[in-house]
């Protein structure tokens, strides 16, 4: 079965426009066949940056992991003004989001990478609705990786169903680092994390 991380070249392409506003911001993102949530943006990252946006803290740094089609990044970028760094596993997601970055003109740059593997810098902000179709060890690798790629007090924030390990990686987290149940919405928990 494919799933939106696989790289399938021989997936036929069809890319589509999906229009965006946040405010008196608007975005047009580039999508297409084989990446997640390829006709829409979906309601868990809409929330996530919702969340983080009216719990805002100030931050100079940011890296979207699993960043997709690019929408968390390029949407956090371009009203907070600041760099943000976005990777992804999938070639077909890092090249739209290549796009996108032009479309919407941030200051934002995208790499190929398998979780951190090409990561070397660190960050006052990791954010993320990672991949849980990817498997546990992935989605854990996700959060308690990104813990080493902090800056001092940086945090991780990211969303997760209840029903798909929030509530586990809640409790798991609490003996991790300082962990804070944000918001919930239609069953999502936007959680966040720092080293304590
Ligand atoms: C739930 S989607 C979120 C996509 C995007 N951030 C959004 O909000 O629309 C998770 C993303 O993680 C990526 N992914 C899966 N496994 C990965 C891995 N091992 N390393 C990096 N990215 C991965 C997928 O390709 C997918 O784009």
């Amino acid at each position: 079965m494919e799933h939106y991380f696989t790289n399938n070249e021989n997936l036929k392409s069809e890319i589509r426009d999906i229009n965006f506003s946040f405010g008196a911001y608007n975005f047009l993102f580039k999508s297409d066949n084989g990446v997640f949530s390829k006709d829409k943006i979906d309601y868990a990252s809409l929330f996530l940056v919702k969340t983080f946006l009216n719990n805002k803290k100030c931050v100079n740094s940011i890296l979207d992991i699993g960043c997709g089609y690019g929408f968390i990044g390029i949407t956090l970028s371009k009203i907070l003004q600041v760099h943000v760094d976005m990777s992804d596993i999938n070639k077909r997601a890092v090249h739209l989001t290549e796009m996108n970055i032009k479309e919407n003109q941030v200051d934002a740059k995208v790499m190929e990478s398998n979780i951190y593997e090409n990561i070397t810098a660190k960050y006052d902000l990791i954010i993320t609705n990672p991949p849980i179709r990817a498997g546990k060890e992935v989605l854990k690798e996700f959060i308690y990786g990104g813990l080493a790629k902090l800056n001092k007090d940086g945090e991780i924030w990211f969303v997760l169903s209840k029903d798909k390990g929030a509530k586990s990686m809640k409790k798991e987290l609490d003996n991790v680092g300082t962990c804070t149940l944000v918001a919930k919405s239609k069953g999502f928990w936007v959680i966040s994390l720092k080293n304590s």
